[in-house]
């Protein structure tokens, strides 16, 4: 596997590449990031990744600074999922200058759920999609559905732009237990990470009562907000919304069978974890 931190460097590197397959990721990788580069490897090659903290995504008072990097040993993973080129860019390689030019998501999008929550967060992201798809030129691009806001952001983007870039889905890589992989679940205590999987207990009761017919979604997602609290979570949300557009649901939708996806994003301690769950 090749490490480039360059842009030309990268560009001499791909050129000519018709399939490049891309994951963008910030490092500290788990099986989550490992299965995006095997479904990665299906749709295209040569299969790229790039480890990249983007400072543009994180609010003042969020952990950019304690992120966890651990570059050697995602390198060994990356090299045994038979990466070709690991693109690492250091903050001077990416942002060479001060990035003014930013991506900004449409309101009804960008400024609900993960975005009311965290102002400016996917403004970061699709500015540093953006320029790494500039950068690597994919054919493909694979994301995680995990993040099921970013996901749905970042294939808007990509169409509306035309960008040649098609938008992969990967389904959630879950623990035995049920907690969605994610890098900041390190920052659980072991009673915290025995607690964990509540969240996504949280939403299969949500889901599992829409699916019984339970119709009054403020009720269910009140209830299931109630419920972490009382064990002590402080939830930031939990909210039924239209799979299509993350808008909520009209009764009518309800009635018709719409197609619905409950998303949560709740804090335990210090750790604020997001989950959701297709209804
Ligand atoms: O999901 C992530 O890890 C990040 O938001 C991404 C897409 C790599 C952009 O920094």
């Amino acid at each position: 596997m090749k490490i480039i931190s360059s842009i030309e460097e990268l560009r001499d590197q791909l050129s000519g590449q018709l399939r490049t397959s891309f994951v963008p990721t910030m490092g500290n990788l788990h099986e989550g990031h490992l299965s995006l580069m095997r479904l990665a490897r299906k749709h295209g090659d040569p299969v790229v990744a790039s480890i990249f903290v983007n400072r543009l995504q994180f609010g003042p008072g969020e952990d950019f600074e304690k992120y966890p990097r651990t570059f050697q040993a995602d390198v060994e993973k990356l090299e045994k999922e038979g990466v070709y080129v690991l693109f690492a860019p250091t903050e001077k390689d990416l942002y060479p200058e001060p990035q003014e030019f930013r991506i900004r998501p449409p309101e009804d999008l960008g400024n609900t759920l993960e975005g009311e929550f965290r102002p400016g967060f996917f403004t970061g992201v699709t500015t540093v999609v953006m320029k790494l798809f500039a950068c690597v030129q994919p054919r493909v691009a694979v994301f995680g559905k995990k993040d099921y806001q970013q996901l749905m952001i970042i294939r808007n983007m990509s169409r509306q732009f035309a960008l040649p870039t098609e938008i992969i889905a990967a389904e959630t890589y879950r623990a035995e237990d049920g907690l969605a992989l994610s890098s900041r679940n390190m920052y659980l205590s072991a009673p915290e990470r025995a607690e964990a999987p509540a969240l996504y207990r949280a939403l299969n009761f949500v889901a599992s009562e829409m699916r019984a017919g339970h119709l009054d979604i403020y009720q269910l997602e009140h209830q299931a907000m109630d419920e972490l609290a009382k064990r002590g979570w402080n939830p930031d949300y939990i909210s039924i919304r239209k799979r299509i557009d993350l808008q909520p649901p009209s009764a009518g939708d309800l009635a018709q069978g719409t197609p619905l996806v409950v998303l949560a994003a709740a804090k335990l301690g210090g750790t604020r974890l997001i989950d959701n769950l297709e209804i």
